[in-house]
Order: structure tokens, then C-alpha cells, then sequence
């Protein structure tokens, strides 16, 4: 509802002037009057602090991908004490749930004094900063009543892009199409958000799963990164679990050495053109003996992927030695039941288990490490296989007998 309440005005459907269809259309009151130095900017700086700064990460891939704008991303408490290049050409803009946050103030002082226009992009209305801003849009979602800041972030990342779109669609550096299109996909998020919260069940259980860690690790890329660090974050907050985030390619560099059996790591794998380097950062962890939970789209048209067979979009993956008898959660998480006969692990397939599937069963199984060499075998009327020195190729022929 937050982020419908967002949009609430604000993605339009106006009929065309042939009178014949309709198109999108983004109304943002906040740029009337400051729309020509919006896209004259010569430099976007958003300032946040926390969740907020977060939504800004999301905000600099928004209009740097759409305005062809550069754009940095500061924190608040930083900013106001590096003595910043801000000139007059440049725009801060400010984002904060509260719109009381003492740095966020400051920073935003600071950039007025420096001449440049600042933006605001608050949820407390009337607050500080909404009246020290120069203008700026609410993000209508309501008070967050708890400690942490949740509705907010799904409402700033809104905003930043209807804002994006907005000045994008100004500047002609998106083609009407993509606007549209976009447009578009911000009015349907609403209900694919509530196809995620049908799942509460599901997530409840995968909680109950990891409840006893004391540390994560969350990966993502692209967008996926700073979601990545909102995970981390929210985690910390809520449960009081030891949670940190990084870019997942970045997991090379250093972090891998924290991986260690039984790491619970989160990976987000939601965007098709990133999909296949966050399933070898999956693959990376999971040899090190990592537990993985991956929040994934179901149905993603890609060879190989994990996710093909979650049937709720989130595949978990806490199994790393299945051969030597122990429980793959991937696999019961797949309704498939896993049993280790004679040393041998043998999953039971539905006869009508179609290519792609067996692709990712593959696929998962050299990720679960099943060391033991077993022959393919048939039996009753399940088809069954083993695994590990036997070419994919060849288990697939094998399954289609
Ligand atoms: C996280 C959280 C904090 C705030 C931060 C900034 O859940 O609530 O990290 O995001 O203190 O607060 P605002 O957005 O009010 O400026």
C-alpha cells in the first residue's frame, strides 16, 4: 500500500490526443519551478544517512542509467565535515524518513551555503528538513512506527524513480518507449509485492531455519548491492545478528577467507543480466561449505539457473555434503526427497521433468559437492539418477530414456 500511496498522483494514465489509447505520464509538483536547473545539473550529490542512504545508492544507478547525470552518494555525517566541492551548478539532494536527522540538517546547511539547489526527498511532513529544503517530494507512506526504517526505503527508492523518469523523459535521454514502459512496471510492483507477502509463511520457516546464526553475509550486484547492505542492516536491527553486506564481486577480494561450513550467506540473483555471475559467487560459498539462502525471481529464462524450480521465488540451499548421507534443504526445498542408498545419492524425478529442469537439478548438485561416483539408474516408476564424474550430457539422456 506504501508504494501505492507513493505513486498516487504522480504516474498518471492521460489519454492520448489521437483520443484513441492512453500513455504514462509523471507528475512531480516539486519540479514546476525547478525543473531547467534539475537538468542543467552539473552534478548530482545525494546526502542521507542509513536506510536513506541506501535508497540514494539505488537513486544514483536510477539517474545516472536515465539522465546521464553523474551523481555521488554521500553520508550526511561525513559530508558536512570533508569541507565538499559543491558548486552553484550542482544539486544536492537530500533524503530522510524523519526529515529530522541532525547530520542530514547539516548537510544540507552546508550545501546552501555553497549556493547549490537542494532537493528533499522526506516522509515527516513539515519536519526540518522538509522546510529547510528549496523543494522536494514526500514520500507519502505514512509513520514507521517501529525503531527501523522499512516502508520508508520501498517509498525514497519510488520517488528516486519517478524523479529519475521524470528528468530522464525532460532531458530525452530515456526513449519514450523505456518511459513508458517503466512507468508501467512501477504500477504493477504494488501487487507483485503482495505475491511476496502471501509468501509469509514460507519466509517464516526459512527464518526459523537460520534463527540460530550469528553472522551473515549478504551479496548483491547493480541494484542488488545496496538491497544487499538494506538486508544487512535490517537484520542487525531486528534480530541482533552480526550482518554485513558486500558487492559480490568484490567477494574475491578479501571476504571469501570469512567463509567458512555453515556461514549463512544471502544472495540476491533477481536481475537476468547479473544472473549468472551471482550463481558463481553462490558456487564460491557454497565450496567453502557456506549455507545459502537466494531470493530469486522464479522462471528466469536462463540455462542453469537455481531458481527455475522454486516455485515461491526463494531457493535455499543449506546443504553441502549430500553424499555423505546429509539433508539437502535445496533439494527438499524443490519437494524432491533426497535418499542416500548404498553410499550413493539418488534423487526420485517426475517423469514429466523437463529439460531446463534437469539442467538445474545439475546444476545443483555439483553445487551440493556430491562426491560419491554413482551410476545412473532407473527405478520403478520415478526415474532416478546418481551423480558426480558423469557428464551432465549424459545424465540428461539417461533421464529422458
Ligand atoms: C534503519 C534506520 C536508520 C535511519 C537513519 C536515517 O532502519 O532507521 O538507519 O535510516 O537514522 O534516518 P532518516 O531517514 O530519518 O534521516
Amino acid at each position: 500500500r506504501c508504494m501505492r500511496d507513493c505513486m498516487r498522483g504522480r504516474i498518471v494514465r492521460v489519454r492520448d490526443y489521437s483520443g484513441n489509447g492512453e500513455h504514462y505520464e509523471v507528475h512531480l509538483s516539486a519540479l514546476k519551478n525547478f525543473k531547467a536547473k534539475l537538468i542543467r545539473a552539473r552534478h548530482v550529490i545525494i546526502v542521507a544517512c542509513g536506510t536513506s542512504w541506501h535508497a540514494g545508492l539505488i537513486g544514483k544507478h536510477l539517474i545516472e542509467q536515465m539522465c546521464r547525470i553523474r551523481v555521488e552518494v554521500e553520508y550526511a555525517s561525513e559530508f558536512r565535515y570533508s569541507n565538499p566541492v559543491v558548486e552553484k551548478d550542482d544539486v544536492v539532494i537530500a533524503i530522510s524518513q524523519s526529515g529530522e536527522t541532525a547530520d542530514t540538517l547539516a548537510a544540507i546547511q552546508l550545501a546552501k551555503e555553497k549556493g547549490a539547489l537542494v532537493f528533499g526527498i522526506v516522509n515527516g511532513v513539515g519536519s526540518s528538513i522538509a522546510r529547510e529544503t528549496d523543494t522536494g517530494i514526500y514520500i507519502h507512506v505514512g509513520p514507521e512506527i517501529g525503531v527501523a526504517s522499512t516502508k520508508a526505503f520501498t517509498g525514497q527508492v519510488t520517488v528516486l524513480a519517478m524523479l529519475a523518469l521524470a528528468l530522464g523523459n525532460a532531458l530525452g535521454t530515456i526513449s519514450e518507449e523505456e518511459y513508458q514502459q517503466t512507468c508501467h512496471e512501477l504500477t504493477v510492483i504494488p501487487d507483485k509485492i503482495n505475491q511476496i507477502l502471501e509468501q509469509n509463511d514460507r519466509i517464516k520457516e526459512l527464518s526459523a531455519m537460520f534463527a540460530d546464526r550469528h553472522n551473515a553475509l549478504y551479496l548483491g550486484r547493480g541494484f542488488n548491492y545496496p538491497v544487499a547492505l538494506e538486508g544487512a542492516l535490517k537484520l542487525k536491527e531486528i534480530s541482533y545478528i552480526n550482518s554485513f553486506a558486500i558487492a559480490a564481486g568484490e567477494l574475491k577480494h578479501g571476504t571469501i577467507a570469512l567463509i567458512e561450513p555453515g556461514t549463512l550467506v544471502v544472495t540476491l540473483a533477481t536481475q537476468d543480466f547479473l544472473y549468472e555471475k551471482m550463481l558463481s559467487n553462490i558456487q564460491e560459498v557454497k565450496a567453502r561449505g557456506a549455507h545459502v539462502l537466494s531470493i530469486a525471481i522464479p522462471g528466469v529464462p536462463t540455462q542453469n539457473s537455481i531458481n527455475i524450480l522454486q516455485e515461491d521465488g526463494i531457493c535455499v540451499s543449506a546443504g553441502s555434503a549430500c553424499a555423505k548421507g546429509h539433508r539437502s534443504h535445496t533439494l527438499t526445498a524443490m519437494n524432491l526427497s533426497p535418499e542416500v542408498m548404498d553410499g550413493t545419492f539418488r534423487i526420485s524425478l517426475c517423469r514429466d521433468t523437463t529439460e531446463t529442469e534437469l539442467d538445474m537439478l545439475v546444476e545443483i548438485i555439483k553445487m551440493e559437492n556430491c562426491q560419491k561416483k554413482a551410476p545412473l539408474c532407473k527405478g520403478g516408476s520415478a526415474k532416478r539418477w546418481g551423480i558426480d564424474t558423469t557428464p551432465p550430457s549424459k545424465i540428461k539422456d539417461f533421464c529422458h530414456l
